[in-house]
């Protein structure tokens, strides 16, 4: 949470809220799946999540792409029919998250391409 507070109000400089975070820059596609799907669909939840364990993050914080790609069985479950529990688990979010290319994106980068339906049923 910290880091992506400091990241996009840099002190003394201008809002960014295009920031990536260092465990998330290593490639350019790691960059494209942060803005792409993790900012925009999974942040405001997962930054929230604290480790218990001073100056240790908490894995599903997702403030690296490691921390995601280590899961990635459990991404595509929880995305892909993990019925009520599915992710993104916010109606709004879920809407916007499979009528965008967010959830391509993502499975891409896992090597998990395909198409999948929404864990919920999100339709307007
Ligand atoms: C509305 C809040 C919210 C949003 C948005 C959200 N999550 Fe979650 N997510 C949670 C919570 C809370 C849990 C923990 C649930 C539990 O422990 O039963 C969780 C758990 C998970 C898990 C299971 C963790 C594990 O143990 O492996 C995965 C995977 C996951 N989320 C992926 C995602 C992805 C990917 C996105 C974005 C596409 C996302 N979530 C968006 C709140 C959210």
């Amino acid at each position: 949470m910290r880091i992506v507070i400091d990241g996009m109000f840099p002190a003394g400089g201008r809002f960014d809220p295009a920031f990536v975070p260092a465990g998330w820059n290593a490639t350019k596609a790691d960059a494209n799946v942060y803005r792409e799907v993790i900012a925009p669909f999974c942040r405001g939840c997962h930054s929230s999540f604290e480790s218990t364990i001073p100056n240790t993050e908490d894995p599903l914080a997702f403030a690296t792409a490691e921390s995601v790609r280590t899961r990635a069985t459990s991404v595509v479950d929880h995305i892909c029919g993990s019925g009520p529990l599915g992710m993104p688990t916010a109606e709004i979010t879920t809407a916007q998250f499979f009528s965008s290319s967010a959830r391509a994106v993502l499975l891409q980068w896992l090597g998990q391409p395909g198409a999948c339906a929404p864990a919920i049923d999100a339709a307007p």
